[in-house]
């Protein structure tokens, strides 16, 4: 995954708008090419069939046909605890939490090809059985194939941030999305976040908060001094103009996720010096 291909930014014209709409919302992610090469496309051929989900389509290539339900437990061959890692990238986060925990099942949802080829060269060289991956828009993942109460954990990191504001719309994180994620999410369930921007964190936090179905797993944690928040804003860490007299009194960040190993795209993120934001919730009863 090359930098140019990962950063919103790629999109030059400020009215860009997806052509495949998903009910009139824009997708958030750029349109990436599909072409694998090398070691990639072989993995690919070797273990498509087995570990990739092939859902029909609608009109886009990454969308969803309206009865194209998942059978978990035929998809996995077993019943098992479900974790989906959204927006997966190149996989490595997800091959290594599969790897350490055999008795979950865990599903990539990923529309990037070439991301998900990465993924299945990690499931060959680990041995993998319990991962299988779908290359579609995740939001009509969640709403089509995946039932109520399916899953024990979701998990979305690095988010792309869409910073500009006339971007935002675009943002993945939005009240309508938390209402698809709560009706997969089992009570008791957790829905994970990080993400490596600042307004962006304070948006998850501002809708969860504002979310009758999540609960924090961690309000007030880092709050005032201790909080990234304070220091991004006072440093002026993302560019911005800083404002030495800022506090974020709230706090609510989640401590690191430890099964969150460090995927390339965060060591790049911390390599320029961002501070980087968890947030963990839970699906009430
Ligand atoms: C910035 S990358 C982060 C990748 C990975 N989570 C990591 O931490 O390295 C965001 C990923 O989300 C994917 N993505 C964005 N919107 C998506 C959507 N609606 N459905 C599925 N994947 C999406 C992008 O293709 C990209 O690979």
């Amino acid at each position: 995954m090359s930098d140019s291909s990962l950063n919103p930014e790629s999109i030059n014209d400020p009215d860009y708008r997806d052509p495949e709409l998903y009910r009139n919302e824009p997708v958030s992610f750029v349109r990436r090419g599909n072409r694998l090469q090398g070691r990639r496309a072989k993995a690919w051929e070797r273990n498509a069939e087995r570990f990739i989900i092939e859902p029909e389509r609608k009109r886009a290539d990454t969308s969803v046909a309206d009865d194209q339900h998942l059978d978990l437990e035929q998809t996995f061959a077993r019943q098992a605890p479900l974790i989906v890692e959204i927006g997966t990238g190149l996989g490595e986060c997800i091959a290594n939490a599969a790897k350490d925990d055999p008795a979950s099942n865990y599903l990539a949802v990923e529309v990037y090809r070439p991301g998900l080829a990465q993924l299945m060269l990690k499931v060959e060289s680990f041995g993998l059985e319990n991962v299988r991956a779908i290359q579609a828009n995740a939001p009509e993942v969640l709403d089509v194939m995946l039932s109520e109460n399916s899953a024990d954990e979701i998990w979305i990191f690095f988010s792309d941030p869409w910073h500009k504001s006339r971007h935002h719309k675009r943002r993945l994180i939005k009240s309508s999305f938390l209402d698809k994620v709560a009706r997969i999410l089992k009570p008791g369930g957790t829905l994970r976040l990080a993400t490596d921007w600042s307004n962006y964190a304070e948006q998850m936090r501002e809708l969860l908060e504002a979310h009758e179905a999540f609960e924090n797993q961690f309000p007030g944690n880092f709050a005032g001094e201790e909080s990234n928040l304070t220091q991004v804003r006072r440093q002026g860490l993302e560019k911005e103009e800083s404002d030495p007299d800022f506090i974020d009194e709230q706090g609510g960040w989640a401590p690191r996720f430890e099964r969150r190993i460090l995927t390339s795209f965060e060591g790049k993120a911390l390599n320029s010096g961002r501070l980087i934001f968890d947030l963990a919730y839970t699906r009430k009863a």
